[in-house]
């Protein structure tokens, strides 16, 4: 059996089970012990020291922090080459920019070219697993699990559905959607680490009989993660009540088709009242707050702190391209800084929280991620919070962990993630 010992300072975030406060271990002078790429201990390196031999190798980060790979629950990978367009808003930046560049996704060898840049910039930003859309075309789907299977990340994907108001050449059919899903599932889905995602684009382009082909394939995969957009923009969910004039709000049309259950992730939620609320709650299903992304298209403030109040499990997500980044240390400053302006001031490690361990039970995937407990897969980030002269500056100037997490948010990016590992091999390493 090939055992490592990784030293490090390491923290890692606990299931608080009956609340949405972070709770986290931290060891100054930490061991992960990994056993053929699978967690078998995490502590403090003392603990470790009876069990070191010849055997076993040391991989020694000892200045560094170690925590788990990030979760990205929302981003579009073949949004790569519109990031930084400036739409007007939602709508206009779908249209001028987006549905365009997305047309070329049904060429299988510009997916696959795609798919390998986005999973290298993912890997380079510390992004262990993510919940991707793919494109209405199945070679989208076909090829990002191609070449997420040959890293070995952990990824859900799916073909997005949409069959009105786009244009034509990006429309599927209610039955080409249902048989298209179901020939991605049995090539795709739980192979390795590979999960398929439903993913009905939003329900302004799908048509009542594709939601109820969504219906039925939701039916016959009650465990399988569903993935859409609602309530993002204030014309969006006009244009909403305009195509479902008897739903008494957008959350509901997506209730009427059986689509609120745990595993369920809404992206955006910007403009939701006190019932959908309470109806994401009793159904367990999840918020991906975007923040970025609403910042940079309008759409929006999130009120991240009331949702934590009323028990929602919130997780972050970059929303590439309507996102502006990948780095998931730059969502949580943007995460900090929406909730800033609603009044509320977020701790650094809730932040850190929502990226690894709330990301990872949002998708169902915290028996396999998210943390460093005994039998978990050993996706973890080596961030090397010294990464520039300022940071440098400003770390030696920090009295406390917290402190030092804070100053990651707020200066932080891709330049911090020194080495990203999945299941204990090193993937890749900044040079
Ligand atoms: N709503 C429907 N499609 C999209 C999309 O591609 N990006 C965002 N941000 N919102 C959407
Ligand atoms: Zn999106």
């Amino acid at each position: 059996m090939a055992k490592k010992i990784i030293k490090a300072r390491i923290l890692h975030f606990l299931d608080p089970l009956d609340a949405n406060v972070a709770k986290y271990e931290y060891f100054a002078q930490g061991g992960l012990l990994i056993s053929d790429g699978i967690i078998e201990k995490c502590g403090p390196l003392s603990s470790l020291l009876p069990i070191m031999s010849e055997e076993i190798s040391i991989i020694d980060y000892s200045d560094k922090l170690i925590i788990p790979g990030f979760v990205d629950t929302h981003i579009h990978y073949p949004q790569i080459d519109v990031i930084a367009s400036p739409g007007k808003d939602l709508l206009d930046w779908l249209e001028r920019f987006t549905f365009r560049s997305e047309a070329k996704y049904q060429n299988l060898d510009w997916a696959l070219q795609s798919s390998e840049f986005f999973l290298e910039e993912l890997l380079r930003n510390g992004t262990t697993t993510a919940l991707v859309f793919g494109t209405v075309h199945s070679e989208s789907a076909k090829a990002l699990f191609t070449k997420a299977f040959e890293r070995n990340v952990r990824l859900i994907t799916g073909k997005v559905a949409m069959d009105r108001n786009c244009p034509d050449y990006l429309q599927d059919t209610p039955e080409s959607s249902f048989e298209d899903a179901l020939e991605l599932i049995d090539n795709w889905h739980l192979k390795g680490r590979l999960q398929y995602a439903i993913t009905p684009r939003f329900a302004i382009t799908s048509s009542e009989a594709q939601l109820e082909k969504t219906a039925e394939l939701a039916r016959l995969y009650p465990d399988m993660v569903i993935q859409t957009h609602l309530a993002e923009n204030v014309d969006e969910v006009a244009w909403m009540k305009e195509l479902f004039p008897k739903h008494r709000s957008y959350l509901d049309v997506y209730d009427q088709y059986g689509l609120l259950r745990p595993n369920a992730v809404y992206a955006h939620c910007i403009y939701l009242d006190e019932l959908d609320i309470k109806r994401l709650n009793t159904t367990q299903s999840s918020i991906a707050f975007c923040p970025s992304s609403n910042l940079f298209l309008g759409s929006g403030l999130m009120n991240l702190q009331h949702y934590l109040n009323e028990q929602i499990q919130v997780s972050l997500a970059t929303d590439i391209g309507g996102g502006t980044s990948f780095s998931m240390l730059r969502t949580m400053g943007r995460a900090y800084e929406v909730a800033h302006l609603r009044g509320d001031v977020m701790s650094a490690f809730d932040l850190f929280n929502l990226a690894t361990f709330t990301g990872a039970k949002a998708l169902g995937l915290d028996q396999h991620i998210g943390n460093f407990m005994p039998g978990k897969e050993a996706d973890f980030i080596v961030l090397d919070l010294k990464a520039t002269p300022l940071m440098e500056r400003r770390i030696n100037a920090c009295q406390t962990l917290e402190e030092e997490l804070f100053v990651a948010i707020i200066l932080g990016d891709d330049r911090n993630i020194q080495a990203t590992y999945l299941m204990g091999e090193k993937k890749f390493e900044r040079r």
